[in-house]
């Protein structure tokens, strides 16, 4: 319905005569197609695009000035986090941007929803044809070569001059992410499956658990108290954790906690959850979670593969818990994309959400990637390729390191500098530490005034799970994970 009553109110634009023309201005481009897709052909005029419009901050300087106010050991603002309002009046548009770009939709005829409680991101459907007059872009289909999935982007796109400081970006246009692909485990099913009573080893079993963790990194075994701390763990791609699967994982690996302790589930914008059908990331993920954090409540959070948000999830799961009152403690995400596929203005968006997350108390985690130099997947490449979210640096990047303590760093833990965020200040002596003794190695192939990555490390490297539910027998697995 909605739909018809939209293609009749643009037809009758057109009648009356074209909306007051406005110069524009090339705002975001794209200088070739990405690697992997491939343009099949214009989009259909016809065809509905949803479109997301973001407004520029009122405040994005004020916003990383609070944050590392308040996250700054020797700061006396350390630790007084902001309410969810005050962390939204930086990210929220002026009164004036906002009067601006409804007005400029106005005149041509469209209606924008708002999306969520700040008020920086607006939602608007227009036809293909409609959005190639008003952006001056070129919406085209795109196939991604090696799944056939097609999505309708442009290469550029345009604003008008007098919105240049008042309309942030528009989504999706020259963002490109690739569909994401079975995570490729490397599983490996061990000779004896060990019994309860020979658990828990301290990493001479040949395999990591919980105890083995414990161990290296000194992790208290103390259960926590604050139960109004949670921890999320993102979860993506219909990927599942299974509660009889952590069950049996707790029987083996955590005989000092009940094996009744579980998670909560929260369903993100059209995710899921079917626990009989768990999938190998989640399970890990929120066994070794609730396996170490002792007592601390943890939430799983399903964002649904078929939330197409052009960023794979990323951007809804910002909005979320950016537009939610209630919020965990740590958000964990053993997921990430490669930076060059996401546009610098999205990127910086995301960015300045995980910033305003931070002022709330929020410590947001992201694995770095599993393809090392070559950026989230294991691929050729000429320059070495940045992930993201991990380029961003308000938040905390993690690596993976093999053969125990202290380790070496795994062979496909992915690291290296930004090319859109540049390196931040509480950086400066470690990574003129590192460049120094680098020296002109690899020089060119990386940007060294680019924020530095990950963050920290730790052993990423043969992990034990379990997956009763999904073999009908119990065996333990040993893999490398694909994104710790
Ligand atoms: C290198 O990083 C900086 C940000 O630190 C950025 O401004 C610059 O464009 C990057 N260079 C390239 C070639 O991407």
């Amino acid at each position: 319905m909605f739909l018809k009553g939209f293609v009749l109110l643009s037809l009758s634009i057109c009648i009356w005569g074209t909306p007051l023309s406005r110069s524009l201005e090339v705002h975001e481009s794209r200088d070739t197609i990405p690697e992997g897709f491939t343009l099949t052909g214009p989009a259909s005029p016809d065809t509905v695009l949803d479109l997301q419009l973001a407004l520029v901050s009122s405040d994005p300087d004020g916003l990383i000035e609070k944050l590392y106010d308040v996250i700054t050991l020797s700061s006396a603002n350390y630790g007084q986090y902001l309410s969810t309002d005050e962390s939204n009046y930086f990210l929220a548009p002026t009164q004036e941007s906002m009067t601006a770009v409804n007005e400029w939709l106005a005149e041509n005829g469209i209606t924008s929803t708002t999306i969520g409680s700040v008020g920086n991101w607006l939602s608007i459907s227009i036809p293909v044809s409609q959005a190639n007059a008003i952006f001056d872009a070129d919406f085209s289909v795109f196939t991604y070569e090696s799944s056939g999935a097609e999505s309708i982007r442009t290469l550029s796109y345009s604003i008008p001059s007098s919105l240049k400081d008042h309309l942030d970006l528009v989504h999706p246009t020259v963002t490109f992410v690739p569909p994401r692909t079975q995570l490729p485990f490397n599983t490996v099913k061990l000779a004896t499956v060990p019994s309860p009573a020979a658990t828990p080893s301290a990493c001479d079993n040949g395999y990591v658990d919980p105890a083995c963790l414990q161990s290296l990194y000194s992790i208290p075994t103390t259960p926590a108290t604050e139960t109004s701390n949670y921890l999320v763990v993102a979860g993506y791609d219909d990927q599942y954790p299974s509660a009889s699967d952590l069950e049996l994982f707790l029987q083996y690996f955590r005989m000092d906690i009940s094996d009744t302790t579980t998670y909560k589930v929260i369903e993100i914008s059209g995710g899921e959850y079917n626990p009989n059908d768990p999938g190998v990331e989640a399970d890990l993920d929120t066994q070794y979670t609730i396996g170490l954090a002792t007592d601390v409540p943890v939430t799983f959070a399903s964002v649904g593969e078929s939330a197409d948000d052009g960023t794979g999830g990323f951007l809804l799961t910002a909005q979320y818990f950016i537009n939610s009152d209630t919020y965990p403690s740590v958000m964990t995400t053993s997921y990430g994309t490669n930076e060059n596929e996401i546009s610098s203005k999205v990127a910086n968006n995301l960015c300045n959400t995980y910033a305003a997350l931070g002022t709330r108390g929020i410590s947001v985690l992201f694995a770095s990637g599993d393809g090392g130099v070559s950026g989230s997947q294991s691929a050729s490449c000429t320059d070495f390729v940045v992930t993201f979210p991990s380029g961003c640096p308000y938040l905390t990047s993690v690596g993976a390191t093999e053969d125990f303590s202290p380790g070496t760093a795994a062979s496909f833990s992915a690291g290296g500098f930004s090319n859109y965020f540049s390196r931040p200040s509480y950086q400066n002596s470690a990574v003129e530490t590192y460049l120094e003794y680098l020296g002109n190695t690899y020089s060119g192939l990386y940007n060294a005034s680019g924020r530095g990555y990950p963050d920290v490390s730790a052993q990423g490297v043969d992990f034990v799970n379990l997956c009763l539910s999904t073999i009908l027998e119990c065996r333990v697995e040993m893999f490398q994970p694909l994104f710790v």
